[in-house]
């Protein structure tokens, strides 16, 4: 068996096409959507993603600022352009990059954000939201990996979702959205005695951790989905954290890195800064 290849980049363009007319039909109706992204310091991967998530905002159509910092920025410097963009009524989104250095505390940076320009979605406030299945932000990348498993008409209730990797950003949220649709779901991570007797029993299997490679085809059930949002730099080469090669042996349905995952994440924020923009003017 070959799984068939999910391409969330091909995915990413479509949705973007019709983002691109809901933006036309905004600005019609005196709305701009207006991303705001922050960087500090020149880590040059970060720096690809947020070109990466600007480029795409105007692609669409959208304003998009972005606001580059150097690495030796205080937290109260921070905190205070937070301060004022939350009050600057043209931004619709403000994104702070992270990993932000050290000296900066995130979760103090992501609760100043106010939660209705929080297009993270990694706000307290919008993750009970999320928690108590609640209409909000979610989180990009795990809205994403949702969005792009719908459009493949993969059912998700009462399915059993294994994840492994429980990040803030990726596994614990993935894992409550997937929750929400009914799936039944287990978390694994690096301190999971046996990982392949739980990857082995996923109907569809997430992987977030950090890891080339660490899933291949011998850790995969028969037919199952997989997930992989891994993005590793091997001698030049992106990879992710499964095998392609031997995983689509055993697979239904797989991701490929790159051109899998990583245009949906982006997608998504588009999604939610569409959706800052209409709800701030409703
Ligand atoms: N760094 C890696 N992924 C993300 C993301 O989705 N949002 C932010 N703000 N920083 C990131």
């Amino acid at each position: 068996m070959s799984a068939e290849v999910i391409y969330g980049k091909q995915l990413a363009e479509d949705l973007r096409q019709e983002m691109k007319e809901e933006v036309s039909d905004l600005h019609h109706r005196g709305i701009r959507p207006k991303l705001v992204v922050v960087i500090i310091g020149e880590d040059p991967a970060s720096m690809s993603y947020v070109k990466g998530k600007q480029r795409a905002s105007e692609k669409v159509g959208m304003d998009s600022d972005l606001i580059e910092l150097s690495e030796d920025t205080s937290e109260k410097e921070l905190l205070d352009l937070i301060s004022r963009l939350n009050k600057d009524e043209s931004v619709h989104g403000i994104l702070v990059q992270l990993p932000v250095p050290d000296h900066i505390s995130d979760q103090k940076i992501i609760e100043a954000i106010d939660p209705r320009k929080d297009v993270d979605g990694f706000h307290p406030e919008n993750v009970g939201k999320m928690l108590t299945g609640q209409d909000t932000f979610f989180p990009c990348t795990p809205y994403g990996i949702l969005v792009m498993l719908n459009r493949v008409n993969i059912t998700l209730e009462g399915k059993h979702v294994v994840i492994v990797g429980r990040s803030n950003l990726v596994g614990k949220p993935v894992g409550q959205l997937l929750l929400n649709e009914n799936a039944t779901v287990t978390h694994c991570h690096s301190r999971t005695k046996d990982l392949q007797s739980h990857t082995k029993k996923a109907d569809i299997l997430i992987v977030a951790a950090g890891k080339p490679s660490l899933i291949t085809g011998e850790d995969i059930k028969e037919g199952a989905v997989v997930i992989d949002v891994g993005v590793n730099r091997v001698d030049g080469k992106l990879t992710g954290d499964v095998d392609f090669e031997s995983a689509k042996e055993v697979a239904s349905h797989i991701t490929p890195v790159p051109k899998g995952v990583g245009p949906m994440t982006i997608t998504m924020l588009l999604h939610n800064t569409i959706k800052a923009a209409k709800r701030i003017h409703n």
